[in-house]
């Protein structure tokens, strides 16, 4: 398990090279805010702040 801060929270994360950000946020942080639209960085539903700049998390 990895820790962050997220939102001000201090969260677990999973040790698991293959997981998306965006279903980390969704399924298991339930900030459902983030969304899945296009999944080719266009629309911009998943981006996310990582040290204040922006990223796609999916
Ligand atoms: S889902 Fe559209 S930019 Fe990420």
């Amino acid at each position: 398990m990895t820790t962050t801060t997220i939102n001000g929270r201090v969260e677990s994360l999973p040790d698991d090279p293959d997981a998306l950000l965006i279903d980390i946020v969704r399924d298991q942080l339930k900030l459902t805010g983030t969304k899945l639209v296009c999944g080719a960085g266009v629309c911009g539903a998943c981006t996310v702040l990582v040290d204040a700049r922006r990223s796609q998390a999916a």
